[in-house]
Parts: C-alpha cells; structure tokens; sequence
C-alpha cells in the first residue's frame, strides 16, 4: 500500500563506506601459507585486504553510517530504520542493527540483522525499498558490514586469502520523479548449497563444544570450485535476466555492479550481459571479498571518483552462500 495511492520510487541518496587502515597484501600470505602472489591474482584478481584490528562488525558500520550522514544535513535522530546485512554479527543478540542505533544515535529508529551472506545487501536494499514504497518510512539505511577475519581460518590456503574486512552504507529516501530509484529486483535463495558454503557451528545445530572448536567448524567453509560453478550461472544468469526483463540493452547500462568474490566471476557475468571492462565496477583487487560490503563499497568509491552519473542505469549482481543470488536494477539519482 503506498502512501495517498500516489507512486513512489525508493532511490539511493547518500552513501558511506569505512575500510580499515590495516592492509594484508599477498606477500603477507606467502608467509603464512603455501601460495603465491601469482596465483593469487591470476586465480581471483585479489592483491590486498583489509583487516579490523580492534572493533566489531557494528563499529565498521557505524563509522559507515557516520561518512554517509557526514555529506548530508540529515541528523542522526532523523534515521527511521537501519538494515544491516551481516554474516558477522557482533553477537547473536541483541541484533548488530540494535548496537548500530546506539553508536550512532538514532534514537527514533528501529532496525534489524539480515543474513543472506553476500547478497546480504541486495536482499537488504529490496526490503529498505519495499518499506519506503510502503509509504510507511521516508529514512531507511541500508549498511553491509562483514568482519570475515573473524571468521577465517589462516591456516586454509583455499578460503584465507579471499577475505577481507570493511562496512558500506546507503541511505534510502522516496522520490516521486520515477525516472530514478530501485525498479526492479530478480532475488533467489536455494538451501541445497548449504554443504558447500558455511560455518557449521556456533548456531542451534551445532552449539559450541570443545568438538566444534577442535573440528575448526567456527570458521568459513568453502568447496570453492563448486561454489564458482554455481556462482558464475548464477550471477550471468540473473544479471542477463534483468536485462531482459526491462528490455535493458547493453548500451543502456551504465555498470554492472558485482559482487566482489573472484574477478573471475565478474568477468564471466560482464560477458554473458555483453558488457565491456570498463562498464564494470571493480575493486577486489584491492578489498577481496567483504561480503555484504562489496556492492555498496563499489557504489560509494565510483561515485566519489565521479564515475557514476545522475541518471546512470546500474545493474547490482550478487552470488552467494545458501546460495542466495539476485539482481536489482536501479537508476542512480544523486547529483
Ligand atoms: O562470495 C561467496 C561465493 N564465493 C565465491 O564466489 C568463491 C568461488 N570460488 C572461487 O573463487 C575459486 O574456486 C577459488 C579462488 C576459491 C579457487 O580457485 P580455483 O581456480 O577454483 O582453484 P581450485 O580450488 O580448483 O584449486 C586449484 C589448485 C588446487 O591444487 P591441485 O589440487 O590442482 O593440486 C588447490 O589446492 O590450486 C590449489 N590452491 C592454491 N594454490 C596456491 C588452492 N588455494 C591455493 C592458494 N595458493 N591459496
């Protein structure tokens, strides 16, 4: 239902991003592990990571949300809901989101944690959307924040050097002008992947035992050929499919703006899209994956570099554990 019947968009109307200062490059894992700078970079295009040193996944969202309000005049108390979409909540509960209103000051919000790994963000973007359209709220945050180093297992050479740290916002406001905005979503999940992309232990199924912590099942764990399989149909799949769905032809897209998992992946679902290189926003190389932080990490450094342009059309991809997987169409309005 939306407000007076009259139509609304929701659109992105501020961004924000923290990256840690602590960098973890490729010679860092030569020493700690059997690999190479070579087949790092040639395997997933990563050359270096970020890592928190002191603070949690709510801290990194904060100071996220604070870079994003400090290029608005919007007052924190003004702030009616904060999604946060984490595989790495600080606790189980109290949700991150509740952590997140208090370092910030939101004190008229309420919020809550999204899990769905990463596409974390686009599923938390689609329900900021669907709660402004409502008419209900005129102020939704959406922030990625992932600590994966706290969940990394530095002694498996498959997953350790993939991951990294950081937290990215958007703020969510209504527009009348329906030129700009969310306009379409394509989202999926399927649990059957969840024995080849997890962390087993620590929830009901498995709660912490000295079992647990000996079998290393508090860390990722990632049949990584598999999960690439799945990962480049799914993305190519579902990026090609919005395309279509909106009569979107290459030319008419701005970006694609991927999840940064392998560039690898990335390039396969640029390809399937028939968009070029230079049409796809990229910074892996220099993040590695931060799961739910990906997407809008992108969003926020190409449009401060004054790569993305108002009235830009952007196609947002994401593949990830579950699976989850999804697209959301956008057209950027921030000048
Ligand atoms: O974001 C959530 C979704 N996750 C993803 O999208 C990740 C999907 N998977 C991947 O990105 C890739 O599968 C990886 C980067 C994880 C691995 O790349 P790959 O080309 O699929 O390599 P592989 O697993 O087939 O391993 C090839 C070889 C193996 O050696 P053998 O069995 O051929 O002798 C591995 O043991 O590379 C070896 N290997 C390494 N060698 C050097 C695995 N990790 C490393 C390493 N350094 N770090």
């Amino acid at each position: 239902m939306q407000a007076e019947n009259k139509k609304i968009n929701a659109t992105i109307t501020a961004v924000g991003m923290y990256v840690p200062d602590k960098i973890l490059d490729n010679k860092y894992f030569e020493s700690i592990v059997d690999t190479t700078d070579e087949w790092i970079v040639s395997r997933t295009g990563i050359k270096e990571r970020r890592i928190i040193e002191n603070g949690a996944s709510s801290d990194m969202a904060a100071f996220a949300i604070k870079d994003l309000l400090s290029t608005t005049n919007i007052k924190p108390e003004e702030i009616d809901v904060i999604i946060v979409a984490t595989v790495t909540p600080d606790m189980f509960f109290p949700a991150t989101a509740c952590l997140v209103q208090e370092k910030i000051g939101a004190k008229n919000a309420w919020g809550f944690d999204l899990s769905a790994a990463c596409s974390g963000f686009l599923f938390a973007l689609q329900t900021g959307a669907a709660l402004i359209q409502s008419g209900a709220y005129k102020k939704v945050i959406v922030v990625g924040s992932d600590k994966m180093s706290s969940i990394t297992d530095y002694t498996d050479r498959n997953n350790c050097i993939l991951f990294g740290d950081a937290a990215s916002a958007v703020l969510l406001e209504p527009t009348s002008d329906l030129r700009y905005g969310i306009k379409d979503s394509l989202l999926f999940c399927d649990g059957s992947g969840k024995d080849v992309l997890h962390m087993k232990a620590g929830g009901s199924l498995y709660p912490a035992t000295k079992e647990t912590v000996e079998k290393r099942w508090h860390y990722i764990y990632q049949e990584g050929k598999t999960v690439f399989k799945a990962a480049v149909k799914g993305m190519a799949d579902v990026s090609y499919e919005i395309m279509k769905k909106n009569g979107l032809k290459p030319e008419d897209v701005a970006y694609l703006v991927p999840h940064q998992a392998n560039l690898r992946i990335i390039d396969a679902t640029a390809e399937r899209m028939g968009i070029s290189r230079d049409k796809v926003m990229i910074n892996i190389d220099k993040y590695g994956n931060t799961t739910a932080a990906t997407i809008p990490l992108c969003l926020t450094e190409y449009y401060r570099n004054g790569k993305v342009k108002k009235g830009d059309n952007l196609i947002l991809a994401a593949f990830g554990a579950g699976y989850t997987w999804g697209s959301i169409y956008l057209t950027w309005s921030i000048d």
